[in-house]
């Protein structure tokens, strides 16, 4: 029996993936009613596609998939006659954009396979499944040894017999196939493919983010039959959505702020139930001791749901089946403390840089360089400087040079938090119980 199943668990109940696009993650997502009511509007209503602006582990991604799930359900119930369907999995955003378009494409095709029986019954227009196939193991697509040029193909392999009668393998070919697919199952007003792009704040830059989504405009955000929505953290995304450029082609950005407390105790209850195959089940992290750890985590849940998977795993099933709630309940918190001990050991740093990290946690964990002179600098290079140093010990994480000065760009990491939670509650002391 594995350690779950022994625990009275069909899988781990912390698992920290974003919630699935199904009847599943809607039970599972808690604490989101007004958030999900006004990204459904804005999928369901608007003619831009979405921006979702929110801290990292936030839930963010969670919520555009079942969104999206509730959405198609909305169509089946016979509640809307607007056919919305999502992509499998959130495209992370690259770099290069070639590269980007690239898995844009190929994801809206596996869309078509994915859906194939949903689009048969609600009567649209789907491309033979022979067809997508035929593309995706297409020497072209397969393997996406792509050869890309600019964004709507030219170049290319091509080969010499062709999918559909019409267009050759080739970049060009798939693209141009793909658009009419959407444009046969999606005529304007009836629906469309529901696509996140992920994580804008990887680029680092508002410029870069800038530039990327310039270079994908023509070929993927003006795809017509797709709702793209996407999300960052850090201010990158509204930064983004305010540029003139891409200003008629997204919205302005819903913010999505953490779950709030009170929802905590049944957002853990409803995994438990959720996971657990015996009325008898012994949960590790009860949701009083998710509590705890979200508050200590700044309410980023996927930290909190990370601690509490890494603390069940240290240990061996036995460990919580001989033991009362109240015990493991107490254990948890040592442990968390002993951990947040640990980590302010490693840290080695001058006054000031404390007191930056301590006045940022005050301030709400983020802020951008132009706050110098709340934190008591004079200048933005004497605040750089120490926040490279909360940098090199990986307590905060920061853009830099980022163009657009009021950006939040700078962020308390997880560590940063547990670091903090550790001075702030004096919980080191010269000598260690036990030591
Ligand atoms: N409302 C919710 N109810 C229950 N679980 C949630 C909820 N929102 C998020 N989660 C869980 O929290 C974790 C983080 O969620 P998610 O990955 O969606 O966040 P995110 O904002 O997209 O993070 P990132 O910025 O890192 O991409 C996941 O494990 C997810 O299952
Ligand atoms: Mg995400």
């Amino acid at each position: 029996m594995s350690f779950w199943s022994e625990l009275g668990f069909g899988s781990n109940p912390y698992i920290v993936k974003p919630l699935p696009s199904s009847a599943d993650g809607r039970e599972l997502l808690v604490g989101r009613d007004s958030d999900l009511k006004s990204l459904l509007r804005k999928i369901e209503e608007g003619d831009t596609h979405v921006v979702l602006e929110g801290p990292n582990g936030v839930g963010k991604t969670s919520l555009v998939a079942v969104a999206a799930w509730v959405a198609s359900e909305r169509f089946r119930n016979r509640q809307t006659s607007q056919l919305y369907l999502p992509l499998a999995e959130p495209l992370q955003i690259k770099e290069d954009s070639s590269e980007f378009i690239s898995d844009c494409y190929f994801a809206i095709a596996r869309a078509f396979l994915d859906h194939e029986e949903t689009l048969k019954r609600a009567d649209r227009k789907a491309p033979k499944t022979r067809d997508v196939k035929t593309w995706l193991e297409s020497p072209v697509i397969k393997g996406r040894g792509l050869s890309i040029s600019t964004p709507f193909g030219g170049g290319g392999l091509t080969a010499s017999s062709a999918a559909n009668g019409s267009a050759g393998f080739s970049n060009a070919g798939f693209r141009t196939t793909i658009r009419g697919w959407l444009r046969d199952a999606f005529p304007e007003g009836t629906g469309g493919l529901v696509g996140v792009i992920d994580n804008l704040e990887l680029l680092e830059t508002s410029d870069a983010a800038r530039r990327l989504l310039e270079e994908i405009r023509d070929p993927v955000l003006q795809l017509s039959g797709m709702r793209w929505v996407l999300c960052g953290a850090r201010g990158i995304a509204r930064s983004v959505a305010a540029t003139p450029r891409l200003n008629g082609v997204l919205s302005d950005p819903i913010e999505i702020t953490p779950v709030a407390h009170q929802f905590i105790p049944r957002l853990i209850e409803a995994r438990l139930e959720h996971y657990s195959i015996r009325s008898t089940s012994k949960a590790p992290v009860s949701a009083s001791s998710f509590e705890r750890v979200y508050e200590v985590s700044h309410r980023n849940l996927r930290d909190s749901l990370r601690h509490a998977q890494s603390f069940a795993s240290d240990r061996e099933s036995e460990f919580f089946l001989e033991r009362e709630e109240g015990q493991i309940a107490d254990a948890f918190i040592r442990w968390l403390e002993d951990l947040a001990i640990k980590h302010e050991a490693s840290v080695k740093m001058q006054p000031r840089t404390w007191k930056l990290l301590e006045d940022l946690a005050a301030f709400g964990g983020t802020c951008s360089p132009s706050d110098f002179d709340q934190f008591g600098f004079n200048d933005r290079a004497h605040m750089r400087k120490n926040v490279v140093e909360l940098e090199r010990y990986s307590l905060v994480t920061s853009s830099k040079d980022d163009d657009d000065q009021r950006r939040r760009s700078i962020e308390t990491t997880s560590k940063g938090w547990l670091v903090y939670y550790a001075r702030a509650k004096g919980l080191s002391s010269p000598v260690l119980p036990g030591v």
